[in-house]
């Protein structure tokens, strides 16, 4: 069901440093930083061959990341992203292999639609599946 790996989520609590690390000391092609209120962080995309890193860092009182970086104050592999080719089958076919779903299907990051899957369901780690 799933396809390519989309990217690689990294939460760091200071994205510049996070971009400068990509940047100059990878050699990689890093994007500007883009606030993403109605998800409440800032991202700039690391681009790859076939794939990308994306950066994330809080924004606003109530981020989805203020959990995930109190836990773990120096950053940390935040969630992985397969991409699906229909998002609503792929939920379906999770929920009736017993796998929980976290809310609803919605607008991600790249204008399209994801969903975000619970992590003691897959190894410790948050899936988000993105139709491609
Ligand atoms: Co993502």
């Amino acid at each position: 069901m799933i396809g390519k790996l989309n990217h690689v989520a990294i939460a760091t609590t200071d994205l510049e440093k996070a971009a400068l690390v990509y940047r100059q000391t990878l050699g990689a092609k890093v994007s500007a930083p883009v606030d993403q209120p109605e998800h409440g962080v800032t991202t700039i995309f690391v681009e790859l061959p076939g794939s990308k890193v994306e950066l994330l860092s809080p924004l606003g009182a109530n981020s989805p990341l203020a959990n995930f970086l109190a836990r773990n104050p120096g950053g940390g592999v935040h969630h992985l992203c397969f991409e699906v080719q229909d998002i609503h089958a792929a939920r379906d076919r999770l929920l009736g292999e017993g796998a929980r779903v976290l809310g609803e299907v919605k607008t991600g990051a790249h204008g399209k639609p994801v969903l975000f899957l619970h992590p003691k369901d897959f190894g410790g780690v948050l899936i988000e599946l993105e139709q491609a």
